[in-house]
């Protein structure tokens, strides 16, 4: 499922991120590629672990805990540290998966990388081209979003970045372990939970139908997550 997150961050935050992030160093962005993505990668990037991605780092994953619909969308167990890169002068990521496993350099942190997730830190108008184009079920989506918000999608999917050919485009990326391995079975649970969000504007928490349904969900999760 590929899913867009709006309002991770408002304009002010974006503009105080982007302070930051314009403010640090950049340096090739093949420092995090396997073999089989070096090949295709063409960008810069903040070095992992800099005070800069380290800061704005935080910010992210604090406000994605605080975002009722990525919770419901990814069921978020293990995150990965965001990465941040910038595109510009024609550069561009070509198509590729992510790799499956990821280990957090130095530590005994590693994720199973089910959904990767772009948040953009530039306006769509700001630069040409630099689409994130991804493979999905449904065919090809081209994905560009305003600052500020962001786009999940399956970490198995082949996707690619256009080549940036007027201005800069800044984002952060990141791949996250799920409760729910399975992309379809993660879908059903989404989608549960988002009637169940329905019923209980028009019925009120205390509904018996919607106390139930919750009780399903629950069992559902409890029967599925692995943690
Ligand atoms: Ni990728």
């Amino acid at each position: 499922m590929l899913l867009s997150i709006p309002d991770v961050f408002s304009k002010t935050e974006v503009a105080r991120c982007r302070r930051i992030m314009d403010a640090a160093e950049w340096v090739d962005g093949n420092v995090t590629s396997g073999a089989q993505s070096a090949h295709a990668k063409n960008n810069m990037q903040l070095p992992e672990g800099s005070p800069a991605a380290r800061q704005i780092g935080e910010a992210i994953l604090d406000a994605l805990g605080r975002h009722p619909l990525f919770l419901s969308a990814a069921l978020p167990h293990k995150i990965f540290p965001p990465l941040f890169n910038r595109y510009e002068g024609g550069q561009s990521f070509g198509t590729h998966v992510d790799n499956s496993i990821r280990h957090l350099r130095g530590t005994e942190f590693r994720i199973r990388s089910d959904l990767s997730m772009t948040v953009f830190f530039s306006e769509p108008d700001e630069y040409e081209g630099g689409e994130l184009s991804i493979e999905d079920t449904y065919g090809v989506q081209r994905v560009k979003l305003p600052a500020g918000h962001a786009v999940l999608y399956p970490s198995t999917s082949l996707h690619h970045v256009t080549p940036v050919t007027r201005g800069a485009r800044v984002c952060s990326f990141f791949w996250m372990q799920s409760m729910v391995r399975d992309d379809g079975t993660r879908r059903l649970l989404f989608q549960l939970d988002q009637a169940i969000q329905k019923l209980v504007v028009d019925r009120g928490q205390k509904d018996e139908a919607v106390v139930e349904l919750t009780g399903v969900y629950h069992n559902l999760l409890r029967r599925w997550a692995e943690i």
